[in-house]
């Protein structure tokens, strides 16, 4: 057992997550990363290293395995963790929901197990605005607030409602000592700005601008608009895009929040900008980041797509002292520059 304190980061080698163990070994902490690498590579740990000089604690390690997690908090001494394992394609999810159920459910309860064994009571866990569903069909509820009603569309999005549900029940059982911070992100983007860490997508990119930067690049002909008939503005849907290092230092100021209370908290925040872009918006700053129009072609909706995903930020900005400080076109500057540095980013050319 190490004298020193612990933060875990779970899913620490992967996109968030490893940006946010950036800002916290910058903020002094201890930090030591479990992750399976299903999503990921270690090449990750290396960067972090390059940019913080110091080389983070790496466990392999699925979150499922019990004798594993044991050994990781006995190993450590650990006093929060920040919980980013998950998987997390949502198409994927709809075709082997029992696959998703199992690595995020029951990777977060056997998550939860090892830290009340191991005297652990401090959690945040990455949530995500796709639990509010379609929120247009409400009234008055874009920008959505955290008390909109959840109603998520798909087997992914079941499995973060789940793991809240389960906070929740685990608090109201453990008022007293159980804190946990649920932070439901709206649309990560971008890299960070050393250019040496960044969204690393396996196959062909399920997201905007992973997929934009692999058209940049010329590994992809096109990108396809899924739809030009929605009710916005040019007809494409708007999501609240969110710079990866503004979500990282979310967590920061999420964590100072559950650390500095005196009893149990069991809470959400969404961590979002409040401003909504259409995807011909995101496109057009991306093209200017790279210096070019990049071709695309409109094509029909895809399946399960929402009109408008904007975050009402207003409860982290009183409780959690955190709003966004960087623009989207802070975010496309640095994909571009990651892309650019690393065109097949931890991996190898194919
Ligand atoms: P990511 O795939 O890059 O990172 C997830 C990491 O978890 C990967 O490194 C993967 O190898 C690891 N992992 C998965 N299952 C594991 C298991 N059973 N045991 C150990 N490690 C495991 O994804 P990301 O974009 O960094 O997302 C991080 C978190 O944020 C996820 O929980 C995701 O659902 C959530 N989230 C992401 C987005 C987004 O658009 N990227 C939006 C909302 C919420
Ligand atoms: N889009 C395209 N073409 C593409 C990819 C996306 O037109 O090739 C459009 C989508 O239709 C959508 C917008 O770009 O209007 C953003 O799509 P993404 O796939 O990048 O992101 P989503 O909003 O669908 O979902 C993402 C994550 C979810 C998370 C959600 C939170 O994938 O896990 O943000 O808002 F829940």
């Amino acid at each position: 057992m190490t004298e020193s304190e612990y933060v875990l980061v779970t899913g620490g080698a992967g996109y968030i997550g490893s940006h946010t163990v950036v800002e916290l070994v910058q903020a002094g902490r201890n930090v030591v990363v479990v992750d399976n690498l299903v999503n990921s590579s270690e090449e990750a740990l290396n960067r972090i290293e390059t940019i913080t000089k110091v080389r983070v604690p790496f466990v392999k390690a699925d979150l499922r395995d019990a004798a594993a997690m044991s050994k990781l908090f006995t190993d450590y001494k650990i006093t929060s963790v920040l919980h980013f394992a998950s998987l997390k394609a949502v198409g994927e999810s709809t075709k082997i929901p029992l696959v998703y159920f199992d690595n995020n459910v029951t990777g977060t309860i056997s998550l939860l197990n090892a830290m009340e064994a191991h005297g652990c009571h401090s959690i945040v866990f990455s949530s995500s605005a796709t639990v509010y569903g379609d929120a247009t069909r409400f009234e008055n509820m874009i920008p959505i607030p955290e008390n909109c009603p959840l109603g998520p569309t798909n087997a992914y999005g079941h499995t973060k409602s789940t793991i809240e549900e389960i906070l929740r029940d685990y608090y109201a059982a453990n008022e007293k000592t159980f804190r946990a911070a649920i932070l439901r992100y709206f649309n990560p983007i971008g890299a960070h700005p050393s250019g040496l860490m960044g969204e690393d997508p396996l196959g062909v990119p399920n997201n905007l601008l992973p997929f934009l930067a692999q058209v940049a690049t010329g590994r992809r002909e096109k990108l396809q608009v899924f739809g030009n008939d929605y009710a916005s503005r040019d007809g494409t849907p708007l999501r609240d895009y969110i710079h990866v290092v503004d979500l990282a230092k979310g967590h920061l100021a999420a964590l100072a929040k559950i650390e500095s209370v005196s009893e149990g908290i069991c809470r959400e925040w969404n961590l979002g900008s409040g401003h909504g872009t259409t995807v011909l918006e995101v496109i057009a700053k991306f093209s200017a980041a790279v210096g070019r129009d990049l071709p695309f072609e409109v094509v029909g909706r895809r399946a399960g797509d929402v009109l408008d995903l904007t975050a009402a930020p207003q409860r982290a900005a009183d409780e959690l002292h955190w709003k966004t400080q960087l623009s989207i076109d802070d975010a496309c500057r640095d994909l571009w520059n990651w892309t650019t540095k690393y065109p097949y980013g931890y991996q190898k050319p194919e």
